[in-house]
């Protein structure tokens, strides 16, 4: 049985705080110094992943870049025992990520076009208590003569059912972990022989534990080397006239003029969340808790019910690629994002997600998303996240197979490779003694 240090661990990694507002402050550091104290001021807001009774009315976290690090005082060699795509950061791997065109970090918001040293993340119930948390940190900030400068506020809030932009339930696909005292539903984990779900290991979302393979995951020095995890923080702009005009052109040409079968095409799931797999027709209402993820892919190896490039199949394939489970289960990720709205200025996703190791989990599902090789789909793209020059490509399989075509409906506004660091390593920063 894992046995997982949850007071070391940041919170909200292992476990959603189930807090519905969050605020995400981009911090540049200029002076290593005034960087350490400010941790110092947020220390006793940073809450751990141990079990909590719903109090306070908000919580801090706090996430680190590679400049962040370097900016914090590090020096070159512990910087450079993180892996290369950390210390590259997530502008530099443009390529790999696929934000060509106007998704290029050129394009991206002006306080987020130049990287993040510090993130500190604020979660609250309301939206008073997560602004006072945010008024609070500026208070934190404004003694520092400079040295500490904020560069960008990203309000996120949860909306009504945990519907995101496009109008999906969304955040339930989420792995079970080992040693977490949360209760796992089927089909978070990794199914076994006996076709039973089994929580996948901690070692692949936070350092210092057995991984799914049964080892260690490679980690930078100590004290970084335990209770830490990296973060994928990305501002993700929907565009929602033009999904659902998509929807309207799609339904007429091909779905008998049926949005809603057209769009649960395009995800995997009805707006409601039930799976296609399960579901082929909608249902009525909502489905059980413990039937969102409780399926595999084998009983429709054809991608008769749920396309071969349905957004949530090219996320997490289960079983259907070659390897199966055994091989999909070490490109998993926890998705902790939340929706924002600015009005006038778009609206979108805040995508946030933790993982061991960025290159082989969240770069491996964001490629599997970008591009279709892997399931013999070249030259498709995922209907929602997928970037083309014009139009892009998709198979919806069936008995009377149809190609559609989509547009571009999300575009990278900008965002960072962090890390979060356990407290005992936040506090040998605001000691010194690393
Ligand atoms: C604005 C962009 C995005 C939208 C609107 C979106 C929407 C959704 C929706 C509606 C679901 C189904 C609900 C669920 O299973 O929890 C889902 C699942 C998922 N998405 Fe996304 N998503 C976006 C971006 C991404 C990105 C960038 C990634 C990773 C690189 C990603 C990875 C996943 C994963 C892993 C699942 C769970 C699949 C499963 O376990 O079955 N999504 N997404």
């Amino acid at each position: 049985m894992t046995r997982l240090e949850l007071g070391d661990i940041q919170g909200n990694v292992l476990r959603s705080y189930g807090m519905r507002r969050a605020a995400y402050v981009s911090v540049r550091v200029l002076g290593p110094r005034a960087g350490r104290a400010l941790l110092g001021r947020l220390r006793h807001r940073i809450y751990s992943d141990e079990r909590w009774d719903g109090t306070p009315a908000r919580a801090v976290n706090v996430a680190i870049s590679a400049r962040g690090l370097t900016a914090l005082g590090l020096p070159a060699d512990i910087v450079g025992s993180f892996p290369p795509e950390f210390r590259d950061g997530m502008a530099a791997r443009r390529r790999q990520l696929g934000d060509r065109g106007p998704n290029g970090p050129a394009h991206w918001e002006p306080g987020l076009r130049g990287g993040i040293d510090l993130l500190v993340g604020i979660h609250a119930f309301d939206d008073q208590e997560r602004d006072a948390g945010v008024r609070e940190l500026r208070d934190d900030i404004a003694g520092t003569r400079g040295r500490l400068q904020i560069v960008h506020v990203q309000r996120a809030a949860q909306q009504a059912r945990m519907r995101e932009g496009f109008g999906f339930r969304d955040g339930f696909g989420q792995p079970a972990v080992a040693g977490v005292p949360v209760k796992s539903l089927a089909g978070q984990g990794a199914r076994t022989r006996t076709r039973r779900w089994r929580p996948l290991e901690a070692g692949e979302f936070v350092l210092g534990y057995r991984d799914d393979d049964g080892v260690l995951p490679d980690a930078p020095v100590p004290p970084f080397d335990r209770n830490g995890t990296f973060m994928v923080y990305r501002k993700l702009e929907q565009d929602v006239a033009a999904f659902d005009r998509l929807l309207v052109e799609l339904a007429g040409e091909h779905f008998d003029g049926d949005t809603e079968l057209a769009a649960a095409k395009l995800v995997g799931r009805w707006r409601n969340g039930a799976p296609l797999v399960t579901h082929p027709a909608p249902p009525s209402g909502d489905i059980e808790r413990g039937d969102y993820n409780d399926f595999l892919y084998r009983d429709d190896a054809d991608g008769y019910r749920c396309p071969l490039g349905a957004h949530i199949r090219r996320a997490n394939p289960r079983d259907a690629l070659p390897g199966g489970i055994r091989r999909s289960r070490r490109h998993r990720i926890i998705r902790r994002g939340m929706p924002y709205d600015e009005g006038p200025n778009g609206q979108g996703l805040v995508f946030v997600c933790f993982n061991a190791s960025i290159a082989r989990q969240f770069e491996v599902v964001n490629g599997w998303l970008r591009e279709g090789d892997v399931f013999g789909l070249a030259g498709e793209t995922d209907a929602l996240t997928g970037w083309t020059r014009g139009r892009g490509r998709m198979t919806v399989q069936g008995s009377l197979p149809v190609l559609i075509e989509t547009r571009p409906v999300v575009r990278t506004r900008g965002g960072e490779y962090l890390f979060v660091p356990s407290l005992s390593a936040i506090d040998a920063l605001i000691d010194g003694t690393i």
